[in-house]
């Protein structure tokens, strides 16, 4: 029997990227030293290329982030070239009929900045705002949203507690608190700086966010997944809930919380056999439930990040399915989800795990800088230009 899932009129379909893992020739910023990038894919050239194989796959947005370091290389000095290749690339886009969301800021800080403690500077939300507020007039009628952080969670975890982002310290609860204090005033003060340019413009942050669940129902991991949950779901997204005009949904993990005796902390567990590439569970319900939680806000939802690292591309076509699937039970259930962006539309600089997990809809080479389309970006495409999903069985 088949069926058929249609999504609301005018739902936008894409996939994301962020300059430091795609465009290649960034060498001025805090990554550049440790995991240097090099040509990435050659995307701040070769754009026009990728966006027409977007358009071709029937999709109608594309998420792109701009580079801080290119636009603000020196402290307080802009550089209009940066700001007008950017110009050219949303251009590009909107010749194509596809829509921009515009990250200000993902992962990566000017050098300038890192030389003064990067997020932990007390500083670093005012010098934020001053090359947002920059950004934003010089390209506002070219963005369609804005994005003002992505992941301030992960962002603040990895390179403060996990020691896995530069400048990779551990445990380090000063480093970690600090600057996601930092990251979150950032966001309050970028948003308003959009407003004061142009209320009307849609803008939002985009943070990840995982579903939580104990793996036993006894009272000490009931309370231990409560208080994970609000540390790593709830907390922020409470406190910038007034600064924002829809919410950006990254999602990628279901995380199973249980006390073990062996581990002085917690363990997450994984009962799901289905994993990606990197041993991340596929869980697509867990998309239904994250954005069911946020129906109480009132305020349209936007996927702005959901995939999975698959190199021979064996599950991406059934794990977009899938989270489509529960994605259009939580429409239904009204929630007011409004776009659906696959991470990525190519692959990428996957941060300290570089050119290892593949991600794209595109698989690339490389060393040569070709691409192919995968299989499972067709399946995606014949959802995308028919705006519903169609389940056979
Ligand atoms: C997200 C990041 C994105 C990419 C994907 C795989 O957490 O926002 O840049 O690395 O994971």
């Amino acid at each position: 029997m088949k069926k058929e899932l249609s999504f609301p009129e005018g739902f936008l379909w894409g996939a994301a990227t962020s300059s430091y893992q795609v465009e290649g020739g960034i060498e001025n910023c805090n990554w550049s030293k440790d995991f240097p990038a090099g040509k990435a894919c050659d995307y701040w050239n070769r754009y026009e290329e990728y966006f027409d194989i977007a358009r071709e796959l029937g999709q109608n947005v594309h998420r792109l982030s701009l580079e801080w370091s290119r636009i603000e290389p020196v402290e307080g000095q802009f550089d209009p070239a940066a700001i007008q290749h950017y110009r050219l690339m949303l251009e590009a886009l909107h010749a194509r009929g596809i829509k921009t969301m515009v990250t200000l800021w993902h992962s990566t800080n000017p050098l300038w900045l890192t030389e003064k403690g990067g997020w932990t500077h007390m500083a670093s939300p005012a010098y934020f705002e001053r090359y947002a507020a920059y950004a934003v007039r010089e390209l506002d009628e070219l963005a369609d949203f804005w994005i003002t952080i992505n992941e301030p969670g992960i962002s603040t975890t990895m390179p403060y507690l996990l020691g896995m982002f530069p400048p990779r310290h551990k445990y380090d609860l000063w480093g970690w608190g600090s600057s996601l204090y930092n990251l979150a005033q950032a966001h309050k003060r970028a948003y308003r700086a959009i407003k004061r340019i142009n209320p009307d413009k849609p803008a939002g942050m985009a943070e990840n966010y995982s579903f939580v669940e104990p793996q036993y129902k006894d009272p000490l991991s009931l309370l231990l997944v409560r208080v994970w949950d609000f540390l790593r779901n709830r907390m922020l997204r409470e406190y910038v809930r007034r600064e924002q005009d829809f919410i950006g949904v990254n999602y990628y993990f279901h995380e199973r919380l249980a006390w073990d005796l062996k581990y002085p902390f917690i363990v997450f567990r994984n009962r799901n056999k289905l994993v990606s590439d990197r041993g991340h569970e596929i869980f697509p319900e867990g998309l239904y439930r994250v954005v069911k939680d946020m129906k109480k806000y009132g305020l349209p939802v936007y996927i702005t990040e959901n995939g999975l690292a698959d190199k021979e591309d064996k599950l991406r076509a059934a794990f977009i399915r899938d989270h489509l699937k529960w994605l259009h039970r939580a429409i239904r259930e009204g929630v007011d989800v409004r776009g659906y962006l696959h991470w990525s539309l190519l692959d990428n600089f996957e941060w300290e795990m570089k050119y290892g997990p593949c991600y794209g809809l595109l698989a690339m080479d490389f060393e040569h800088l070709t691409y192919e389309v995968r299989p499972s970006a067709r399946e995606y495409a014949k959802i995308c230009k028919a705006n519903k999903l169609i389940l056979e069985n």
